[in-house]
């Protein structure tokens, strides 16, 4: 059987994300099970602010791109920073661009196994937000994995190279990165 494809993604574009941390660090312990693992950072993307009248004159470059690497992967490791309790613009945004279903084609969701990772700075580590995402890509036809991650405490969580420094939480983002790669590798 061929390695699973796995886009991780973070809702942020702030360019110290912790969130963006926290899924670098779950596709590199993906790549450890032999997964092909691509990194898409969003705030490498020219995404305009979701608008039908500019999709009716064709669906920008980069939300394009990124819709056609969500549709070609297998699973999904998203991160998904918290805002008053729920969802990033940013993501919000990419979701919609992506989940826009050219005639013919599979919509980028439908069938992705997808596992969710949370942090920030507060004592909840973003968990509010992830019932959210959760609702979101449930509903777009996306397999969310039940068991999900919240780290709280952002600011304590990352050493100088951004990797997660306490080997409990460590040992967290790699199980479930693992578990996500088995999963997709079961569905494929
Ligand atoms: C508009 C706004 C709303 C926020 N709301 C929450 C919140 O509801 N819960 C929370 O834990 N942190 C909240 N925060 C703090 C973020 O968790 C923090 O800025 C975090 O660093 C964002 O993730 P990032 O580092 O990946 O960009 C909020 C921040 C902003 C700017």
């Amino acid at each position: 059987m061929s390695a699973p494809k796995i886009i991780a993604l973070a809702g942020s574009l702030r360019k110290e994300s912790f969130n963006q941390k926290l899924i670098n660090e779950a596709a590199r312990f993906a790549l450890q099970t032999g997964a092909e693992v691509e990194v898409i950072q969003l705030n490498e993307l020219d995404i305009p602010l979701f608008n039908e009248d500019i999709e009716a004159q064709g669906t920008p470059a980069d939300a394009q791109r990124l819709k056609d690497k969500l549709r070609s992967a297998d699973g999904i490791l998203l991160a998904s920073p918290e805002y008053n309790g729920s969802i990033t613009a940013p993501l919000k945004n990419a979701i919609d661009w992506a989940s826009r279903t050219e005639q013919g084609a599979v919509p980028a969701f439908r069938n992705k196994v997808v596992a969710l990772f949370a942090t920030s700075p507060g004592g909840l580590g973003g968990l509010r937000g992830l019932n959210h995402v959760r609702d979101i890509l449930s509903g777009i036809g996306s397999l969310v994995l039940a068991d999900q991650l919240a780290v709280p405490s952002a600011f304590s969580v990352f050493d100088d190279n951004g990797q997660v420094s306490d080997p409990e939480i460590a040992d967290k983002v790699s199980s479930l990165a693992h578990q996500l790669v088995s999963v997709a590798s079961k569905l494929k």
